[in-house]
Formats: structure tokens, sequence, C-alpha cells
């Protein structure tokens, strides 16, 4: 198959969409549900009815945009990613899976390409965890591994629920209808930059990803007692912060006392009230993820922190109460969609290794629906989550041509 890759396309596309943003280039913000997020949302859905795509949208604003196989009882082929983007990000993460399963789809169709099975492009909603703390909330619903009701709980930190904020940007159907039945999908592929050194390091174009670690979200809220910063004397303090402190230095310690570079944690959330310079900090509340390639360890990192912190707040006579917001599973990618994309590599010449993903994706929760891998490509550095986040356009374009080759085969099963 001859297909061509639009690669001034993919660029202008990909810099029309970090037009975007909440904060200015090149600092990409793209909160699910805010004015740029609805309004990119609006200029995808453009992109994709021009390339003859057929919309639907669920009740979280999950988007499928469809080519029609010749076969439409079979289930259908899936490709997609996310375009909500954390404070202070760059433009490629997520980014590139959507405008890029675009662009793979449209040169399908140009190289005259008939997909027995249908194809559907996903733009999944809110894989970032910004606004209600816990990441991938479109896949998870999707997939089951969140229910209905417990969204519905949800709440951002301004207190308006995710049941209202979804309504107001145009999402009013009942969150039941969500999930979708194991089968509907045969496979899910999804194109991500790789988020970490490796393949630019070692001079390869593509990584196939065999497996995806497990995360954990902690939320813990620390309780002391406030006052004057001159007025309390150092013996009569209960500083939440001072424990919080001690608690993120324990978060750090749990993760490196496993010994295992792919055990990581982070205290990436902490606010402090009153946040008063002159006031000793009544109330803190701390964000922790927690990942690991491997389950029972994760498990038993955050059991770690749990019992560090508790032990903190004895000590400090803090109140302390923990909370998990998630305890995934890792995900292990199929054998045969491996391969597939290996195949492809090989035929266009372009040098690959099996990784593993240390961040999460919407297929960590794909992969409970259906055979599921990853097409990674290299990012500069490794960086991400940074305004500096770069993908180069040759790496993008090759990403692409691989995602294009191996839907195809997928959707000619
Ligand atoms: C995804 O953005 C992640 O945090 O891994
Ligand atoms: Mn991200
Ligand atoms: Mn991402």
């Amino acid at each position: 198959m001859n297909l061509q890759i639009n690669s001034e396309k993919l660029d202008s596309e990909l810099q029309e969409l970090a037009a975007f943003s909440e904060t200015l280039s090149p600092a990409i913000t793209r909160i699910v549900f805010s004015e740029q997020d609805v309004a990119a949302r609006a200029w995808l859905k453009q992109k994709c009815l021009a390339a003859g795509l057929a919309i639907r949208e669920d009740a979280i604003g999950n988007t499928f945009a469809r080519w029609e196989g010749t076969d439409a009882n079979s289930g259908s082929v899936a490709t997609g990613s996310h375009i909500d983007a954390i404070p202070n990000a760059g433009r490629f993460d997520g980014t590139v899976g959507v405008i890029g399963g675009l662009e793979a789809i449209r040169a399908l169709q140009k190289s005259g390409f008939t997909p027995k099975r249908s194809i559907e492009l996903i733009l999944f909603t809110s894989e970032e965890p910004t606004r209600f703390g816990i990441g991938c909330l479109g896949s998870r619903l999707l997939s089951g591994v969140l229910k209905p009701e417990r969204a519905q709980t949800f709440k951002d930190r301004e207190g308006n629920s995710l049941e209202d904020l979804r309504r107001c940007a145009g999402f009013t159907g009942d969150l039941h209808s969500v999930q979708l039945q194991p089968g509907h999908y045969t496979a899910f592929v999804e194109l991500h930059i790789e988020q970490g050194p490796r393949l630019e390091s070692q001079k390869l174009d593509i990584g196939i990803v065999t497996s995806i670690a497990a995360p954990a979200g902690m939320r813990v809220s620390i309780t002391g007692s406030g006052g004057h910063a001159g007025g309390v004397l150092m013996r009569d303090r209960r500083d939440a912060f001072v424990g919080a402190a001690e608690m993120a230095i324990a978060v750090e310690a749990a993760a490196l006392s496993t010994g295992s570079p792919d055990s990581v944690a982070t205290t990436g959330i902490c606010r402090v009230f009153p946040g008063a310079v002159n006031s000793v900090p009544s109330q803190v509340n701390l964000e922790i993820d927690v990942r690991d390639s491997e389950l029972a360890r994760r498990d038993s990192i955050v059991a770690a922190i749990s019992e560090e912190c508790k032990a903190i707040g004895r000590r400090r006579q803090l109140e302390v109460e923990l909370e998990t917001v998630n305890s995934d599973a890792p995900a292990a990618c199929d054998p045969a969609i491996i391969g597939l994309i290996s195949n492809a590599c090989g035929e266009a010449g372009l040098t690959h290794m099996k990784m593993v993903s240390r961040a999460y994706h919407d297929s960590l929760f794909m992969s409970h629906l259906a055979p599921t891998s990853m097409i990674f490509i290299p990012c500069h550095l490794g960086i991400s989550h940074r305004p500096d986040e770069f993908a180069s356009l040759r790496d993008i374009s090759n990403g692409v041509l691989i995602l294009a080759h191996t839907l195809a085969a997928l959707a000619s099963q």
C-alpha cells in the first residue's frame, strides 16, 4: 500500500490546535469543559466532517469519528487520544494521537484503501486529572472501570459538579449509556509521544508499547491549628504545612526505598489554607501520584506513604485523612497488535524497540475493552508536561505512517 502522510497538514493542524489555550504560547493549558476545550472540540469535529467521517458524542463528551467499513456488523477498530492539556503543558501530549489518527485515516482514504471493519478515531474526555483529580475520565467510563454513580459525585476545585459542567459543555445524556461492551472494538491502537528519553537517546524511530505502568492517586487532608504568625509560639504550634512538608519527603523516600527505577511518586499539589504569609497554616491538602510497572510494588509504596502520613500526623498532633482516588492495575498490550506494529516498522524501514509506558494513557482502560497497544515516537530529551515539549515533524509523520499501516491491517481482519 502506498501511503502518503501529509506532514504539512499535520504541522499546521497541530499549530492550529495549540492556539486553543488558556496560557500564552508555548505554554498550553486546556482544561476539560473549559471554553478553550469546547472550542477545540468544535474545531476538531469540523476537520473530521471534512474527511467524511460520521460523528457520535457520548454523555461524557468522548467523541467518535467513524469511517464506515464494508462489513458493518463486525466489530470496529479504533485509535485516538486526548486534547486536554495540564496547566503549563506542551503541545504534543495527546494531540499527536488525535491529529495523527485523523491524518492516518485521511492517508488511507487517499490511497484507495477500503476498510472491512469500520475505523473510529476517538477523542477521549479528560485524560488529564487536572479538573476532577482523576485521569482518563472518558476511557474509565467507556470501559466500565469507573461507575457512573461515582463519576456523578465528582466536583472541581470551585465546587462545580461534573454533572453540571458536562451539561454546560453540551453533553446531556445519561452517563450509564457511556460504557461499551467487549467486542464493540476488536482492537485499539494509540499513537503518543514517548514522554521519556529512551527512543531519542538510542536514535530509534518508533517505540512499541508492551505494557503500561500501574498508576495510583492519593489525597491527604491535614488539619492543624492556625493563628497569628507573630503571636503563636513555636512550641504551641500544630502547623499543617510543616506536617505536609514532612509527608512530601516521606513520599519521595517511599518510592526510593524499593530500589527500582520503575517506582516513582510525586506530590504534585499542595494547597495551603488560609495561604497568608502571616498566618500559621491550619489546613493543607496534598495530592500524590504513585506509579510502578509492578502492581504489588506500587501497592507497597502506597501503603508505606499512608503509614508515614499517619505517623507524622500523630507526632505533630495533626488530623490526617487519607483517600485513595484511583488504584489501577498495569495493562499488558496485545502480542498480535505488537506484531503488526513491528511488521509495519520493518516494511517502512523504521527502527524500533519494545518498551513499557511509564506514563498512563487512555489505552490503559481501552485494554479492558479490546486488544490494545501503543505506538510511541521520540520526544526531545524526554521532556513532557512542560512548554518545551517537542516532537519533530519527521517523527510524528513516521508515527502516523505506522499507525495507518497498523489500522489497515486490523481493519482488514
Ligand atoms: C498522563 O498524562 C500521565 O500523567 O501519565
Ligand atoms: Mn499528559
Ligand atoms: Mn497523554
